[in-house]
């Protein structure tokens, strides 16, 4: 049987805790969890942390994140104790990219805002996930019509590594609910119709009934909202959800 496959079946029987406590146990030192905040993202820090679950936290600051973003990363830190790690982008890459096309280049083309995101979160994930065995995501099925279809393990072709979206079927009344009950500290923003939050220029509101990512890079065509974090093999050519 695949390594894959085993995994599929160690984490489908299984709660979400039960399930990273598994995967802590048999591949241990190798399972990464990527926080960026979000309200999953803070319901799966807690189950880590207030488990005493070891699994590294790590997060990528983008050097563009929102002032609560950053407090919400500062309370979490308070409430649990436990360290984060962080990821930053390459100095050199980073200083030549803003020389040449400014603080706000993405804004320009579809290609610039790639370069960006790539240089500011694609490139420092890397090197997060090196030498990991498994990746663990607050990815949820009703973020984006490419995640309905997503399975909750699969294979990361781009960073060559198991990913893990324990989140994959709950709601997001259901992410909210237990993020209420457990006094989970959690981004101010989603009170003000954020619900999915990455840095601050790219990053808006949406309305009542509008789509979970409708708030992200709005202005482009929804077919090229790529930004290389997640990159999904199923659509043919390579497309990011
Ligand atoms: S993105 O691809 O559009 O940026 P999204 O915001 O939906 O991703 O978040 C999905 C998952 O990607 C999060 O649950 C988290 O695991 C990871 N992620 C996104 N942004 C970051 C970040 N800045 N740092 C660490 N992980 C992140
Ligand atoms: Fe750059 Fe915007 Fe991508 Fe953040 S989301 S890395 S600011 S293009």
């Amino acid at each position: 049987m695949k390594e894959i496959d085993l995994i599929k079946d160690l984490v489908s029987l299984q709660s979400p805790v039960e399930a990273l406590k598994s995967l802590a146990r048999v591949y241990a030192g190798k399972v990464v969890f990527s926080t960026s905040f979000g309200y999953e993202d803070q319901v799966i820090t807690h189950l880590l942390f207030a488990n005493e679950i070891p699994v590294e936290v790590f997060t990528l600051d983008t050097g563009r994140l929102f002032p609560e973003t950053y407090s919400t990363w500062n309370k979490t830190l308070d409430k649990y104790k436990r360290p984060i790690k962080v990821y930053y982008p390459d100095a050199n890459a980073i200083e030549k990219l803003v020389t040449q096309k400014g603080p706000n280049s993405f804004y320009e083309s579809v290609e610039n805002r790639k370069e960006c995101c790539f240089v500011r979160k694609v490139e420092p994930l890397k090197r997060a996930l090196k030498g990991n065995a498994i990746w663990v995501t607050g990815i949820r099925a009703e973020q984006s019509a490419n995640r309905k279809d997503m399975p909750q393990v699969e294979w990361d072709e781009a960073n060559h590594i198991i990913k893990y979206h324990p989140l994959l079927h709950w709601t997001f009344e259901e992410v909210k609910d237990f993020v209420g009950k457990n006094n989970i500290p959690y981004n101010p923003l989603h009170d003000k119709g954020f619900v999915s939050i990455g840095c601050a220029p790219c990053t808006r509101a949406v309305k009542a009934g509008e789509d979970f990512r409708a708030g992200r890079w709005w202005w482009e065509d929804s077919s090229k909202k790529e930004c290389g974090l997640h990159v999904h093999p199923a659509m043919g050519k390579a497309l990011t959800v």
